[in-house]
């Protein structure tokens, strides 16, 4: 598929740039890239470890910015929208799951999973329970939703939510 051509992308990405490190330990890592991905499709980023798919991620998750290049969300230009507005579109419409996860270790799993919808404020306490109910469900974990975030498995990242895992 010629990604270049698609007619109505989701998320476009035009000579993306970014350089990492300091001084003499400065690299460019990501040298131009260009990609549009269609909505309602799965993607996947692979290469060897190294290669800038995490640097990328955080670029498309809107945790990072470019050195130069567009990202553009639904024909909308967000790289450099201002850092409230960044906010807003990582917390309505952007899922990032980290592998190195960042749980919030005072609350309970159905907590953590509420928190985000609760702060949005479009639904009622009970809405959020029930939807995060079912999200937990729907992963497996609807016998857990009690849990301290802390007793939860981790994927290798079991100590607790700080454990530290190789790679993101
Ligand atoms: N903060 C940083 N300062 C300097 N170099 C960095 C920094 N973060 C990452 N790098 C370097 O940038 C390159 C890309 O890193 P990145 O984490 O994006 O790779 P990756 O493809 O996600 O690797 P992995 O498969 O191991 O997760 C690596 O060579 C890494 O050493
Ligand atoms: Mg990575």
């Amino acid at each position: 598929m010629n990604m270049a051509q698609l007619s109505n992308p989701t998320l476009e990405v035009r000579n993306l740039e970014r350089w990492l490190g300091e001084g003499d330990g400065r690299t460019h890592i990501l040298r131009g890239l260009n990609f549009s991905l269609e909505r309602g499709k799965t993607y996947s980023v692979t290469g060897p470890s190294g290669c800038g798919k995490s640097t990328l991620l955080y670029l498309l998750g809107l945790l990072d910015t470019p050195d130069r290049g567009e990202i553009i969300l639904d024909g909308r230009r967000v790289d450099n929208a201002s850092e409230a507005e960044r906010t807003r579109l990582r917390g309505e419409i952007i899922g990032f799951v980290f592998q190195f996860h960042f749980l919030l270790v005072e609350f309970t799993a159905l907590e953590n999973v509420m928190l985000p919808m609760l702060k949005l404020k479009r639904w009622s306490e009970q809405e959020c329970r029930q939807r995060a109910l079912r999200l937990l469900n729907d992963v497996g974990l609807g016998a857990k939703t009690q849990r301290m975030a802390n007793q939860l498995s981790g994927g290798g990242a079991t100590k607790g939510c700080c454990g530290q895992s190789s790679g993101q």
